[in-house]
């Protein structure tokens, strides 16, 4: 089961509401109102898990602002329960030039929600993907952040596999100026959402979980998509990390009975940031990372490159194509969000 299929099964007072949902969702066409350039033909959104609902809600969420609250609503029935923090407004989304975020610092104890989004690999304080427990946690502040970033101008599929709408085809297409700065917008935007980002550094040794006891931050892509709309996971400071069944994890982890699979680059099944050095050697390019720790003025600029060059190295593509993002990413501090 991917991810979001178990995350809907573990969300248990949910179940009931999914399992409605998706027999709607067979009888008739889904209802779509995303315009985002490149969105699939609805018999390609049909296709995919529950008729598309994740893709759906992702490109709702790309699109708020723009879209009609009661389109909203049709386009992602359960908004409440996944970017809300208070079941009333979609509150955990902000747009950040050509991105959306999901999570926010601040939770909502009277609501019992979190402000980061749950995720079924992650543990911020009361159980793996789930909201907050107010015995354990009386102020809704979670132990670490959990924070996605997707494009929200145009729909991308996913990092690595997508011939035409992906991060690598931008980088084969030689649209480097522009995946550098979305790949910027998106590291930078999440950094913005993360609670005392001071404390860590990049998550940078070989199956370096990015928990409370590491003291790292990782912003990856799963390379083999659960959800197939590109999102950057950044994780920091969490409990506890699930690192199977499946490839859960969310750092730079390896996986040895992937280890002659090359569509899921070898074991190697994330594409971030920062990448162990030793991994250079099964693809060039890859291994990358920047020198200085998260919080740096320097880093955004610094980890979008050693982004594209791990890119390069699992699309096959020179690494020295990356020397274009010195030009497309401004020298810009931090938190320069708004
Ligand atoms: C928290 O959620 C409750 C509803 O559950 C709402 O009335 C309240 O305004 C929310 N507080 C904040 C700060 O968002
Ligand atoms: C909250 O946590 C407490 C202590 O671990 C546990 O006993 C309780 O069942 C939890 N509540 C919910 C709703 O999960
Ligand atoms: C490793 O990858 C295999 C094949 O994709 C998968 O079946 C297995 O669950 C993974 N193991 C862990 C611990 O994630």
């Amino acid at each position: 089961m991917p991810p979001w299929d178990r995350l809907a099964v573990i969300m248990g007072t949910l179940a009931l509401a999914y399992s409605a949902f998706s027999a709607i969702a067979v009888l008739a066409d889904p209802f779509d109102a995303c315009e985002l350039p490149g969105w699939p033909d609805p018999s390609t959104i049909a296709s995919l898990p529950r008729s598309g609902a994740a893709e759906r809600c992702f490109c709702a969420y790309a699109q708020l602002g723009s879209m009609r609250m009661r389109d909203f609503s049709k386009q992602c029935p359960l908004w409440p329960h996944f970017v809300s923090t208070d079941g009333a407004h979609p509150n955990r989304v902000s747009h950040h030039r050509s991105v959306a975020v999901l999570g926010k610092v601040e939770g909502n104890a009277s609501a019992g929600r979190y402000g980061y989004v749950g995720d079924w690999a992650t543990d911020i304080g009361s159980g793996f993907g789930a909201e907050c427990n107010t015995t354990l946690s009386p102020e809704c502040s979670p132990i670490g952040a959990h924070v996605l970033a997707i494009p929200r101008r145009r729909y991308l599929r996913d990092c690595c596999h997508d011939e035409h709408h992906s991060l690598a085809a931008m980088l084969r297409a030689a649209e480097v100026t522009e995946l550098c700065s979305l790949l910027a917008e998106m590291l930078e935007a999440s950094l913005a959402k993360v609670a005392q980002l001071e404390q860590y550094r990049s998550c940078s040794e070989q199956d370096e979980d990015p928990t409370e006891q590491t003291k790292c931050l990782a912003q990856c892509f799963h390379i083999v998509p659960d959800v197939y709309y590109a999102h950057l996971h950044t994780t920091a400071g969490v409990l506890r990390i699930r690192d199977g069944p499946l490839n859960a994890g969310l750092g730079p982890n390896y996986n040895a009975s992937d280890a002659n699979n090359p569509s899921n680059a070898f074991g190697r099944y994330n594409l971030c940031a920062c990448e162990p050095t030793s991994w250079a050697i099964e693809a060039p390019g890859r291994g990358s990372c920047p020198r200085v720790t998260p919080s740096d003025a320097a880093y955004v600029r610094q980890a979008a490159i050693a982004l594209c060059r791990n890119l390069a190295g699992i699309a096959g593509v020179p690494p020295a194509r990356c020397a274009q993002c010195e030009m497309a990413i401004p020298n810009r501090v931090n938190h320069d969000v708004s």
